[in-house]
């Protein structure tokens, strides 16, 4: 074990809390095996070095405006930070590389950063790629292109629920939608798959028990190493990456609810809603006669709708059994025995959070993976059920009983009792992702590239 701290790692994020959180799970997971970490960072997002003290974090500096890092246009974002990054990471890459500590035996580098495979072949350092979404949607994500010249791209509203057979069970309505412009976006996707490719290995947070049959095919398409080791915050403790400050009240508030009573809903760090989408949530929460914790992020309600302008009988329901709160210690919540259902928007993070504490999932995807993830979640892995044709509070509100009290939603709570298992025992020795661990460790101390 000692010995590999010998071996340095330097792990690059991508700046948005649903890449960072996994990437320093990652970096926990790998110091747990004995490795040194040294995490290389933008100013944009910067992470908390104090959460985690025995890791090295150097900044890279990014050279981008207060407005462009905080534009909404996620496409012309991660491109920017494509093109203003590449000069001072190959800079700080040299200097970890010439530095007296630990040799850098290995850079894994989030999937959507394009210069660290030129960077890091220059710089004679091996690199290994973390895509931190699932195995179905990065497949998804690999047949853009197909998807485009068999016309169900871009996404035409007649032709909503045509099936693709190239990816069942989707439907092109369940295909990724990323506002943005199109060249700019294949330009990414197309840099992230030849990255992988010709990367020394792919690692992902997923296990093979749930996403089997497209690991497999990964592995048929590209002969490059896959690792999947997830679910990788059930690795081990490890502290929170949040870029927003927790607030712990709602654990209290939980100990005080029946168990699996509770619906616990929030959209993750990038999903807004509009002000009539807004009321709705807020009036089937309060329809579905469920205790609720709401998590209502800074700057996720677009529009004027204040909580103060909700009926009354939203804000009675709020004082006997609803909690707010700007964000959540999500992890703790998931796993606390008084929540029963959670209403979210699929990013992957909190698809495989849910399902490894065996919340069923209320999907209300809004873009990019989420709407693959979503329907996985209600179709073939049946843990959850899909909010289809828009908000509306009365379907809001059956969705909630459906899940927490109905005979109903009897076969989805016990599908995901026996997914919280399987995500269990991967981990176990032995298992799946235990097992491909080991394989990862291994591969990076071997010195074949
Ligand atoms: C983004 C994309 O939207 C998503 O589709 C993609 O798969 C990853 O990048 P995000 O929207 O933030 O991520 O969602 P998600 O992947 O679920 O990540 C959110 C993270 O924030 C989760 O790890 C979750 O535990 C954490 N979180 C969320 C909190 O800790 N507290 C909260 O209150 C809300």
């Amino acid at each position: 074990m000692n010995q590999r701290n010998n071996h340095r790692l330097v792990l690059f994020p991508l700046p948005f809390q649903g890449h960072i959180n996994p990437m320093l799970q990652l970096a926990q997971i790998l110091h747990d095996r004995g490795f040194s970490i040294t995490v290389l960072h933008t100013d944009l997002n910067s992470p908390d070095p104090s959460s985690h003290p025995h890791f090295a974090f150097r900044s890279i500096g990014d050279g981008l405006g207060q407005s462009e890092a905080s534009a909404s246009d996620l496409v012309r974002l991660i491109t920017l930070l494509n093109a203003r990054c590449a000069a001072p990471f190959e800079e700080r890459l040299r200097e970890e590389v010439s530095s007296p500590d630990a040799p850098v035996t290995c850079l894994i580098a989030d999937a959507l950063f394009s210069f660290p495979r030129d960077v890091a072949e220059r710089a004679g350092v091996r690199r290994m790629v973390l895509r931190t979404g699932g195995a179905t949607s990065l497949r998804v994500f690999a047949g853009f292109r197909l998807l485009r010249e068999r016309g169900y791209l871009p996404i035409e509203e007649s032709r909503l629920e045509d099936p693709v057979p190239e990816f069942p069970p989707l439907r092109v309505k369940d295909l990724p939608r990323i506002t943005g412009e199109p060249e700019l976006l294949d330009r990414i996707l197309n840099d992230m798959i030849e990255g992988i490719k010709d990367s020394s290995g792919l690692i992902l947070n997923t296990f093979e028990d749930l996403e089997q049959p497209a690991l497999s095919l990964l592995r048929q398409e590209d002969p490059i190493a896959v690792f999947p080791i997830g679910p990788f915050h059930k690795c081990g403790p490890s502290s929170s990456g949040s870029l927003l400050a927790e607030d712990r009240s709602c654990i209290s508030w939980l100990d005080k609810q029946a168990p699996n009573s509770v619906v616990y809903v929030s959209f993750g760090s990038i999903a807004s809603v509009n002000g009539s989408e807004f009321s709705e949530i807020a009036l089937g929460l309060a329809d579905s006669q469920q205790p609720f914790l709401w998590v209502i992020r800074p700057g996720s309600v677009s529009g004027s709708e204040l909580l103060e302008n909700l009926p009354g009988y939203f804000l009675e329901a709020l004082e006997e059994r609803g909690k707010i709160v700007k964000w959540a210690p999500q992890h703790e919540v998931l796993a606390h025995r008084a929540v029963g259902a959670f209403w979210t928007h699929n990013g992957w993070n909190s698809t495989l959070e849910s399902i490894s504490e065996g919340v069923p999932m209320i999907c209300m995807p809004c873009f990019s993976d989420q709407t693959v993830n979503a329907r996985f979640v209600s179709d073939v892995w049946r843990v959850g059920v899909n909010l289809n044709n828009g908000l509306e509070r009365r379907k809001i509100a059956e969705a909630i009983r459906k899940l927490l009290v109905e005979k109903e939603g009897e076969e989805v709570r016990e599908r995901a009792a026996l997914f919280k298992e399987k995500a269990s025992s991967c981990l176990m020795q032995g298992g799946s992702s235990f097992q491909s661990l080991d394989g990862l460790a291994n591969h990076i101390l071997s010195s074949e590239s």
